[in-house]
C-alpha cells in the first residue's frame, strides 16, 4: 500500500506509483478514478508535461493527438485510439487519502 495522494480534493492531479510510473488520479461526482498516465495510441503521457490532462467535467485529453477518454472508465471515445482505453490502476480511499488497493 502507498498513498498516492493525501486528499480527494481536486478535480485531476497526477501521483506516483510505487513502480515510478505516473497515475491520472481523476474525480466524476464523489468517485475517484486512477489510470496510468501513458495513452494507448503511443503509449506516451496524456499531459504536456504540467499534469493537466482533464479537458471537462468526465473526459480526459491526450495533448499529442487529442484522444478523449471517459474519465470513470478510461474508455477512449474519440480519436486515433478510439475503442482502446487507458490502464486502470486499483485504489482505494480511505479517510479521504488516495491509496494503491
Ligand atoms: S499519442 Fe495520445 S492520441 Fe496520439
Amino acid at each position: 500500500m502507498a498513498v498516492l495522494h493525501p486528499s480527494t480534493s481536486f478535480d485531476q492531479v497526477m501521483a506516483t506509483l510505487p513502480d515510478g510510473d505516473q497515475a491520472i488520479l481523476v474525480r466524476t461526482g464523489e468517485t475517484v478514478h486512477a489510470f496510468r498516465n501513458r495513452c494507448p495510441h503511443l503509449g506516451i503521457n496524456l499531459d504536456w508535461g504540467d499534469g493537466r490532462c482533464l479537458k471537462e467535467p468526465g473526459i480526459l485529453v491526450c495533448s499529442m493527438h487529442g484522444a478523449l477518454f471517459a474519465a470513470d472508465s478510461g474508455r477512449c471515445l474519440a480519436g486515433p485510439c478510439a475503442g482502446d482505453a487507458l490502464e486502470p490502476v486499483p485504489i482505494r480511499v480511505v479517510d479521504g487519502r488516495i491509496e494503491t488497493a
